[in-house]
């Protein structure tokens, strides 16, 4: 898609739950690395202090499709974020990996002008509260408005024979927010973790299971509707913690 003056525009992904461990880092440095390997231009940018996805792209090769990252957790405060957190030019999907325990009043700052939230969720009953907490505060306090159909949950480390996400899934129904794919457990991502590549980017053998469960996920993400920000806006301009 081009924006003005037949520049593309940057689609802008937030990968956010608040609850831990959730998956947040693994959705964010494989989808980069996914469209990397598709002859994109993306961005990768970590507003966790914690730079877990940073550090994936420095383990990074360089003999791979490049990935561009920005540590925006780094960036000096009292400089105006809202210039430093540009997408760069010619970036076409900039994806925002996020920390765990951000409050519910950082959460309109940091989704504000995204084309798609992913909320990942772990199968346990705390995870599973604490997404329907993650959903509630999307709709409520960052008043992201269900007809604009940018929220997408991602279920994620899904063993056979799982008990099922029926209340979950119940909750979503009735809020009409999509589970775009469900993710297995699986020891590729733990590899891919640890040599700052991607999933797609592995032997196929190896990981044709798990690649085939991304499939209607970038489907979903392809259908979202560009944001027209004059396509030179922020993402957010968020004070992150840390
Ligand atoms: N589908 C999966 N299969 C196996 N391991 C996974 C899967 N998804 C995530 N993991 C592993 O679970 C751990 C937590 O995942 P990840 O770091 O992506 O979560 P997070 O939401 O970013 O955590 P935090 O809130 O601390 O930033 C990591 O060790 C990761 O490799
Ligand atoms: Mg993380």
């Amino acid at each position: 898609m081009q924006g003005k003056k037949g520049v593309p525009m940057t689609r802008r992904v937030v990968v956010l739950n608040p609850k831990g461990g959730s998956g947040k880092t693994t959705l964010a440095t494989n989808l980069v690395a996914y469209y990397a390997t598709q002859g994109l231009s993306p961005t990768l940018m970590d507003y966790d202090p914690q730079g877990s996805s940073t550090r994936w792209l420095k383990k990074r090769g360089p003999e791979l499709p490049t990935i561009h990252g920005i540590a925006a957790f780094e960036r000096n405060l009292r400089v105006t974020r809202s210039f430093l957190l540009r997408a760069p030019v010619g970036c076409d999907w900039l994806v925002a990996d996020t920390p765990a325990a951000v409050p519910s009043h950082d959460i309109p700052q940091l989704v504000a002008n995204s084309d798609a939230i992913l909320v990942p969720v772990l199968p346990s009953d705390i995870d599973i509260h604490a997404c329907s907490k993650c959903i509630s505060d999307l709709l409520l306090v960052a008043k992201v408005r269900r007809s604009e159909d940018k929220i997408g949950v991602v279920a994620n480390r899904v063993r056979r024979n799982y008990r099922s996400f029926g209340t979950l899934m119940r909750f979503l129904d009735t809020l009409h927010i999509p589970v775009v794919t469900t993710l297995r457990d699986s020891q590729n991502y733990l590899r891919v973790a640890e040599t700052g590549v991607g999933l797609h980017e592995m032997k196929q053998q190896l990981v044709r299971e798990d690649t085939a469960t991304w499939e209607p996920l970038v489907q979903w993400l392809d259908a979202r509707r560009v944001t027209d920000t004059g396509g030179d806006q922020p993402l957010a301009g968020i004070a992150t913690h840390g």
